[in-house]
């Protein structure tokens, strides 16, 4: 009986734990400009397509988030960099990449950083899954950093791609820049 007593008391421990620990998570999150929104699954594939990586290309992801978008292009053979700024985030990208095959988790380097610290010179293709107001920040930043014939792949969910700059091509709320 104390047992049983005892292992119900356990969980309720570890759930709140749990509870305030996924709080503190979102909570990071509440007051950035650019809060945590994961790519939708079947959008991956589109702008995996749209990207064209090819084996050996630098990738990089501004807000890597879990890290999807890494192991997209680190199963094209690309060095897959992302920074972010949420810990949660980052850990949860590092125990994925544990589950992962050597030769894409040997790929993958997750960076917790400001984004707009970054050195983006080194990507070939860069993705970016911005909000209205961060939008004509990104497309700034981007346009005076990134190396010349980089790809810029914008993730948009609902709101208005680079106000400037015209697209190469669309489909399914992703767009693609070449610089
Ligand atoms: C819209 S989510 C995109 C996540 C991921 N790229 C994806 O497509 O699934 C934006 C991410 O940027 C991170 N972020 C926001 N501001 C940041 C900053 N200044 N520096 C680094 N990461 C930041 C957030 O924590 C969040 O994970």
């Amino acid at each position: 009986m104390i047992f049983i007593l005892s292992l119900i008391l356990l969980i309720i421990v570890f759930l709140f734990l749990l509870i305030i620990l996924f709080s503190f998570f979102f909570a990071i999150d509440v007051f950035l400009d650019l809060p945590y929104v994961a790519t939708k699954k079947e959008k991956v594939g589109t702008i995996i397509k749209l990207a064209n990586i090819k084996r050996g290309e630098t990738v990089i992801d501004l807000g890597s988030g879990d890290g999807r978008l890494l192991f997209a292009a680190a199963q094209k053979g690309a060095k897959a960099i992302g920074y972010e700024i949420n810990p949660f985030l980052i850990f949860l990208t590092k125990l994925k990449s544990q589950f992962s095959p050597p030769q894409v988790r040997d790929l993958i380097l997750t960076k917790r950083q400001n984004l707009w610290h970054t050195d983006l010179a080194v990507a070939d293709v860069i993705f970016v899954y911005g909000r209205k107001k961060t939008m004509p920040r990104f497309e700034k930043f981007i346009y005076q950093n990134a190396k010349r014939g980089a790809r810029i792949i914008v993730n948009t969910d609902k709101t208005k791609p680079f106000p400037n700059k015209k697209p190469l091509k669309s489909g399914n709320g992703i767009f693609l820049y070449k610089i």
